[in-house]
């Protein structure tokens, strides 16, 4: 199989996460999930009182990414490991808010499109398909109804031993996919290229398959 970049894009707990992670483990592909970048940023606009110069805010930022064997991708933001901060409530509730904004979708995108240059790479994101890699050799988007990606959400929660509530979670993310959808920069839209699977009741085996199955026409 000659060398390619998977773009994968979609609305909020699609599952793009998980099935990123096992494509890019069968294909000996490296994952980069851009979302944590976007909430490694939100995590210092935070700490930093929700400043609103987001110029300065991502000039005074090194981020980096780095690979675990077993935690998988950690995120280094001016030389501190957040990754384990970066799935917190508040983080998640300002993460679309900050993304929206010039100054740091460029700086995101450049590091993006720099750690694909040399291809292996399977991408997740909102914009990958449609800005950020708009040659990547395959682009799927990935969707699920509200409703399932709800208990998804619940499900991983559970697992990291927070209680969560079904309808809350349906309102915030369909809140978030609302914004990301609408912002002026980069919206999150399916690429016209890209191969769109319905993951509502498939299982995460079916789902890599899909993907798995596609690269093969390589
Ligand atoms: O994928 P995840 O849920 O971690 O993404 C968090 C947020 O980061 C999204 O809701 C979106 O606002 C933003 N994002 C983005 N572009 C990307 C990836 C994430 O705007 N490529």
């Amino acid at each position: 199989m000659k060398p390619i970049n998977i773009a994968l894009d979609g609305p909020a707990a699609a599952g793009k996460s998980t099935i990123a992670k096992r494509v890019a483990a069968k294909l000996s592909m490296i994952y980069v999930d851009t979302g944590a970048m976007y909430r490694a940023i939100t995590y210092k606009y935070l700490q930093l009182n929700k400043t609103e110069d987001f110029s300065s805010l991502v000039q005074s930022s090194v981020l980096s990414l780095t690979y675990d064997e077993e935690k998988g991708q950690r995120v280094i933001l001016d030389n501190q490991d957040v990754t384990d901060y970066l799935r917190e409530n508040d983080v998640t509730n300002h993460v679309s808010y900050v993304a929206s904004k010039e100054p740091v979708r460029t700086f995101a995108v450049e590091k993006q499109q720099e750690l694909a240059e040399k291809k292996g790479i399977v991408m997740d994101g909102r914009d990958i398909g449609t800005v950020v890699l708009p040659e990547a050799e395959l682009k799927v988007y990935m969707i699920a109804s509200v409703e399932e990606r709800a208990i998804r959400r619940q499900k991983d929660n559970e697992l990291r031993g927070i209680q969560s509530n079904v309808e809350q979670l349906k309102q915030e993310i369909s809140d978030r996919d609302q914004y990301d959808m609408n912002r002026e920069i980069s919206p999150l839209k399916k690429a016209e290229d890209a191969i769109t699977i319905d993951t509502t009741g498939m299982s995460i085996e079916d789902v890599t398959n899909e993907i798995l199955n596609l690269v093969s026409k390589f």
